[in-house]
Order: structure tokens, then C-alpha cells, then sequence
């Protein structure tokens, strides 16, 4: 009998609304599809525990996490309470490093009978995945500032690509694109103005393409590049691009596809050395928290991804089917897709479709 043991955060704002939904959706697919979860949950990894504990974590969260199959996530941040810097690299960002999770898998893909804002767009035009680099680049604490306070204050921050960090996310989306019909391969930099690391990224993606004579490949500067994300979306297969880069494109996309509310992410350690964080692209959204309308599918989808994670693959394309589904019905959309529906009406009514 096979049992996951998944540790839940929901962390802050939406988070702790979209992620009930999930589990509900995930206990559904348990049921349907005989195997078992089990289910811990932590309250801290957001800005409630750190009011209260002046940290984002306890010192033995490694302890506590650590061992889990995978950890399913919400969204941390409230910046009224705690600034957004201290609170993301005190959790997130601290797990993707510590857990190595060195790729960020975040598919983009235009469902059925959800208007695009792109005119004319159908699904199939817009389906693609953003292979995002998630343990270095641009976001680097290596840095500092100097003359504080004073007229001449400086700040600097640099910018870290390493061989191993650059080679491994490029061959995961490689053989992420060989796995596909289209083997297309898209890389993104800005090598004309930021002329160290970006060339340095072009020349290892060269060298890597080598070893996958079959993915045809292309390279963009990312200032075109979201250009041609809206307006020829259907020439994308797999986005591969630094931390920044990734984290821009994979809200642009979303966006093309009518809501960032819908869209999921899996934090990956392709070594299945540390556990891996699933959690929606979107944050805590304070500006509709407590209403009880946000969109719980991005939450349910990266629910879906954490399975196929954990080889219930047959679960896993069952809940993306729930997902379609529910989306083809206007009565059962949230308000950012311009629907009646509340966060636990959409939440049930992709369990029932589920079941
Ligand atoms: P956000 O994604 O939280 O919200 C952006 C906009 O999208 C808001 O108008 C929000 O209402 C809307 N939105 C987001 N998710 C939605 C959903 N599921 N359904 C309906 N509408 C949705 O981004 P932000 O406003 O830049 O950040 C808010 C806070 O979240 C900040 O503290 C930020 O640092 C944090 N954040 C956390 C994560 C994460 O935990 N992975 C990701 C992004 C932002
Ligand atoms: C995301 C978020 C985070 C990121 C923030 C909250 C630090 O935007 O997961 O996309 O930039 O990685
Ligand atoms: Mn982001």
C-alpha cells in the first residue's frame, strides 16, 4: 500500500485559503486512486509565526521537513507585517537552496473555454513550460552596501553562475524537451547589456545542445522575448532561464493564459536527495485576502504535480482533467476569470470531478 508523507505549509494571505482546497482535492484523488497520504501541517513559514517567534522558521525546521516525501505550499509574504526580503529568504527561498532545488518546473498552458487576452489564441497555442533556475543567478545575497546614510551610499549585488549550477538546470530542460513532440528549446539571457554572466549562460547552453543533437534550439534577449510570449506564444515549447529571468516570464505567461490564479510550480531536486516544494506561482495576494475568492486551482495544480512527483501519474493527469474541466464551466470560475464562484465552491467542484 503506498503512502506519501507530504508536509503542509499554507503560509500567509491566500495561502492559508487555496491551500484546504488543494488537500481537499488531493484527498479526493487518494481515495479514488487507492493509495494513501499523510498529512502534516506547519504554521510556521509565514509572517504570523514570525510576529510571534521573531524568526520564519524554528532552528530544527530541517528536522521537521526534511524527511517528507515532498512538501506541499501556499504562499508566504505580508508586507504590512514584515518585509517581503526577510520573510521570502527566511523560508522559500531558504528551502529551494537548502533543499537544492535547483529547477523550477512551471508549465504554462491556455485551458479549454478560458478566454485568452491574447485575441484569437485557442488552447494548444499557449502550452509550454518555463524551466526556471532556482538556486543562484540574480538572486544572490552576495553583496553589500557602503557609505550608509551618507551622500555616497553605494549598493552592489552580484550575480552568481556557476559551471554545475548553469550545466545542471540546462540539461534538465534539454531532456525535458527531448521528452516532447515539438523537442523545441528556447533560451533566455540579455547578453548584449549584461555582459559577463549572460554570454556565460549562451556558451554553456551551446555546449550543452551538443549532447541533444535532436531538440532544436533557440536563444532570445529577454527584452524581445516577452515581446514574442504575447505575440506568438504558439512558438514556445520549453523556456529555460535564469532566477529573474524565470520568475518574470513564468507571471507573463500565466497572464496570457487569463489569470495567474491557475498557474502551479514544482521546486525540484531532480536527485530526490532533499524533498521538493510544490506551491502556485502566485503569492499571499493581501489585496483579496480574507474575501474568500481567490483562484485555488493554481494550488490544485501543483497538488497534481507533487503526485506525478510521487509516481501517481494516473491521479496526478486525473486532477488536470478535474481542472479542465471545471474551467470549462463560467458558472464555476472565480472572479479573476470574471466567474460567480468562491475559492471552496471551485475547490469542491473540481473534487467532485475528480471523484
Ligand atoms: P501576488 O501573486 O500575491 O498577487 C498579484 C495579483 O494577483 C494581486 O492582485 C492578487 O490579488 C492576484 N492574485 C494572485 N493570486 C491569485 C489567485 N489565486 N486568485 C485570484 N487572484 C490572485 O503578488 P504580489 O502582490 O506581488 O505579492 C504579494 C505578496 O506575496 C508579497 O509579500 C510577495 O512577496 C509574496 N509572494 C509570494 C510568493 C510565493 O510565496 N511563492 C510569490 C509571489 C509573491
Ligand atoms: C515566485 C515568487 C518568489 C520568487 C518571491 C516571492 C521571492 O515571485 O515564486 O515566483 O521571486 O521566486
Ligand atoms: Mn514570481
Amino acid at each position: 500500500n503506498r503512502v506519501h508523507r507530504i508536509a503542509v505549509i499554507p503560509g500567509d494571505g491566500i495561502g492559508k485559503e487555496v491551500v484546504p482546497e488543494g488537500v481537499r482535492v488531493l484527498e479526493a484523488a487518494a481515495k479514488k486512486f487507492g493509495f494513501k497520504l499523510q498529512l502534516d501541517n506547519f504554521d510556521f513559514a509565514s509572517c504570523d509565526y514570525y510576529e510571534k517567534h521573531g524568526r520564519m522558521l524554528p532552528e530544527d525546521w530541517k528536522d521537521q521537513i526534511g524527511k517528507h516525501d515532498a512538501i506541499f505550499f501556499g504562499a508566504v509574504g505580508m508586507p504590512d507585517k514584515v518585509p517581503d526580503h526577510i520573510s521570502l529568504w527566511g523560508s522559500l527561498i531558504l528551502f529551494r537552496r537548502e533543499f537544492d532545488q535547483y529547477v523550477n518546473l512551471r508549465p504554462v498552458r491556455l485551458m479549454p473555454g478560458v478566454p485568452s487576452p491574447l485575441a484569437g489564441r485557442e488552447p494548444g497555442d499557449i502550452d509550454f513550460w518555463v524551466v526556471r533556475e532556482n538556486t543562484e543567478g540574480e538572486y544572490s545575497a552576495i553583496g553589500g552596501r557602503m557609505f550608509a546614510g551618507t551622500e555616497r551610499e553605494v549598493v552592489v549585488q552580484e550575480t552568481v553562475m556557476s559551471r554545475v549550477g548553469v550545466d545542471r538546470v540546462l540539461k534538465f530542460a534539454f531532456e525535458l524537451a527531448q521528452s516532447t513532440p515539438k523537442k523545441h528549446l528556447t533560451s533566455a539571457t540579455k547578453s548584449n547589456g549584461i555582459a559577463i554572466t549572460m554570454p556565460y549562460w549562451d556558451e554553456r547552453v551551446k555546449e550543452m545542445a551538443k549532447s541533444y543533437p535532436d531538440v532544436k534550439w533557440n536563444q532570445f534577449h529577454i527584452d524581445i522575448l516577452t515581446a514574442h510570449f504575447v505575440m506568438n506564444p504558439d512558438k514556445f515549447n520549453v523556456v529555460v532561464a535564469s532566477n529573474l529571468f524565470g520568475d518574470i516570464l513564468s507571471d507573463l505567461g500565466p497572464a496570457c493564459t487569463g489569470t495567474i490564479g491557475i498557474a502551479p510550480s514544482g521546486n525540484i531536486n531532480p536527485e530526490r536527495k532533499y524533498p521538493s516544494v510544490f506551491e502556485p506561482v502566485h503569492g499571499s495576494a493581501p489585496d483579496i485576502y480574507g474575501q474568500g475568492i481567490a483562484n485555488p486551482i493554481g494550488q490544485i495544480w501543483s497538488g497534481a504535480m507533487m503526485l506525478e512527483h510521487l509516481g501517481e501519474s494516473e491521479a496526478a493527469k486525473a486532477i488536470v482533467t478535474a481542472i479542465e474541466k471545471v474551467l470549462a464551466e463560467p458558472k464555476l470560475r472565480t472572479r479573476d476569470l470574471k466567474g460567480p464562484a468562491n475559492t471552496v465552491e471551485c475547490g469542491k467542484a473540481i473534487a467532485e470531478a475528480l471523484a
